[in-house]
């Protein structure tokens, strides 16, 4: 049973059945309490009138130079910039100000052959510019008038994609591991998956699986460590490095591209003209996430998950306090420890920093900089305990951290289905050591349709103590992925499910407005790109071109989302 015990009070909505949501999965279904709004769907142009729109055209594709000014494909990890924004104090620091106007930063984490390019290989560099230009960050400019949000001129709004100018910053910046001998400038982000943001009020996004876009043209025969980062001859056959040099792990004038991608890169929304950072004391693996908690003194501790089977989970805590770096003039990120994390088996753990005053790391690497750019071999080197596939992280009312481990391979597997953690640091975050729990087990909810979610993945902790968690994996009970909700305040919290997508997709990503009464998620590769099975945002036709979009949840009446 569900009575209010398990769902608590701050989850009172009807939640989506299994027989509403498997009527039709050419759309999305929305709890009968709740209205969506399909936005920004792949190929809206960033500014109005920026560009020719792509509606989905089944006989065309945008060519590179607009896809640079539209939207991209694979909608992940997303934050909304309210215009005037105001940070509260506490471990969350949500922000004030607009509930009608902001910036909405969105990831485009990755778009397949056939889907982007409609064919299954590209057959020139232009090809090749259009799937890069379909990957990296948007930030737009939005507003909410009498008809619903629409996207708005802006001097900030931009496109960041894999051939746009970047930064390195940290420890790492200046490491000759980040030159390469063509001398190219750092270009790019891609694989850009979760996301997070700043106290001081920038985006953060998090390049995850990086190693997909590189191959060789010739004979690969991976290190040691670019086998650990899953760098292969093929890749996952993007096909990139056959037309574009820089991808190609052979070209002796691009050795060392590779070791800049895996980064988190901070992009300030309010400034159009400032270069998105990658921030190197954050460490080099396959970033999935990250959440930003402010310790008792001020300092910024980031929690952050490497999401590969038997990989691991990381934090990176500040030198300075934020305020005091910020008035030095310097990022709060860019100076400060990276540790990794063991699990205990009696529900403690350690923080092991990542430094090269450890002997057995000062053994393994030169400096500081070769621990950050390969902080997997590193961690390995220190004893870190393997997980299941740590995907977002997501700070709580209470200063805890939730992670979800999705179905993967690791010293707790949690039943195949994924799980939620949930970390207790030490000292407010600044501590050491750390105290952990099984928040829930997704399998538990198995026997169960009203419940059933599998495969945990996107999370995000709402100020109230709501937790909304996006799935991506196969569902129970021919659902499709899914959007539960738990009142983390709950005697014995239960999901409650809000919304299911469509087929062949998963729904990644959660932001809201200041007030919380409009919400923000995104529906990612619906279809896998397949116009037979929908074609999404548009209703089904058989024929146009599913789209990756945002939907922007409300609900009927007044009161938050999630409520
Ligand atoms: Fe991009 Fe691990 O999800
Ligand atoms: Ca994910
Ligand atoms: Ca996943
Ligand atoms: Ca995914």
């Amino acid at each position: 049973e569900t009575g209010p015990l398990r769902r608590g009070r701050l989850v009172r909505f009807k939640g989506v059945s299994v027989e509403q949501a498997t009527v039709d999965q050419t759309l999305p279904t929305i709890s009968d309490d709740y209205t969506y709004q399909a936005f920004i769907p792949w190929g809206t142009p960033i500014e109005p009138g920026a560009t020719r729109p792509y509606n989905g055209e089944p006989d065309r594709r945008p060519t590179p130079e607009e896809a640079s000014k539209q939207v991209g494909l694979g909608h992940d990890g997303m934050w909304f910039f309210p215009e005037a924004p105001e940070f509260l104090d506490g471990p969350q620091r949500y922000a004030l100000g607009s509930n009608r106007r902001g910036m909405l930063c969105v990831n485009h984490e990755y778009g397949t052959n056939p889907h982007a390019l409609g064919k299954s290989f590209p057959e020139s560099l232009t090809d090749v510019r259009l799937s890069q230009n379909i990957h990296g960050v948007s930030v737009l400019a939005i507003e909410k008038s009498f008809r619903g949000w629409d996207v708005v001129a802006s001097p900030n709004s931009r496109r960041i994609t894999v051939n746009s100018r970047v930064a390195f910053s940290g420890p790492a910046a200046d490491s000759p591991l980040l030159q390469n001998p063509a001398g190219n400038v750092p270009l790019g982000t891609v694989n850009n998956c979760g996301s997070g943001y700043t106290p001081w009020g920038t985006y953060l996004t998090c390049e995850e699986n990086f190693n997909g876009y590189f191959g060789a043209n010739g004979a690969f025969d991976p290190s040691a460590r670019q086998a650990r980062y899953g760098l292969s001859a093929n890749g996952f056959g993007y096909g990139w490095h056959v037309f574009d040099k820089r991808f190609d792990l052979t070209d002796p004038a691009y050795v060392n591209e590779n070791n800049r991608f895996g980064w988190i890169v901070e992009i300030n929304p309010f400034d159009g003209t400032e270069l998105p950072t990658k921030r190197t004391a954050l460490g080099r693996f396959k970033h999935e996430a990250i959440a930003i908690a402010e310790t008792p003194d001020g300092r910024v501790a980031a929690y952050m998950g490497d999401d590969q089977s038997n990989d691991y989970c990381y934090k990176f805590l500040s030198a300075l306090p934020w305020r005091e770096a910020i008035a030095q003039g310097v990022s709060p990120l860019d100076e400060g420890t990276l540790y990794v994390a063991r699990f205990n088996d009696d529900g403690t753990g350690d923080w092991l920093p990542l430094t090269i005053d450890n002997p057995l790391l000062a053994a393994e690497f030169a400096d500081q900089a070769e621990i950050l750019i390969f902080a997997r071999a590193a961690a390995d080197i220190l004893g870190a305990t393997p997980m299941a596939r740590p995907e977002w992280t997501t700070i709580a009312k209470d200063g805890s951290t939730y992670w979800t481990m999705t179905d993967g391979d690791g010293v707790f597997e949690g039943g195949g289905a994924g799980y939620i953690l949930n970390t207790v640091d030490a000292n407010g975050s600044a501590g050491d050591s750390f105290i952990w729990t099984i928040f829930y087990l997704c399998s538990d909810s198995a026997g169960d349709p009203d419940l059933a979610f599998d495969d945990c993945d996107a999370a995000y902790a709402d100020p109230d103590g709501r937790l909304f968690i996006g799935t991506d994996g196969g569902q129970l009970y021919g659902l499709q992925d899914q959007v539960v909700v738990f009142d983390t305040t709950a005697e014995d919290p239960q999901p409650v499910r809000l919304l299911v997508g469509v087929t062949s997709d998963e729904i990644t990503g959660w932001t809201h407005t200041p007030d919380q009464r409009t919400a923000f998620t995104n529906i990612q590769h619906p279809g896998n790109g397949n116009p037979a099975l929908t074609n999404f945002p548009l209703p089904y036709d058989g024929v146009t071109i599913p789209r990756d979009a945002t939907l922007i949840i409300e609900k009927k009446g007044p009161g938050k989302v999630g409520s």
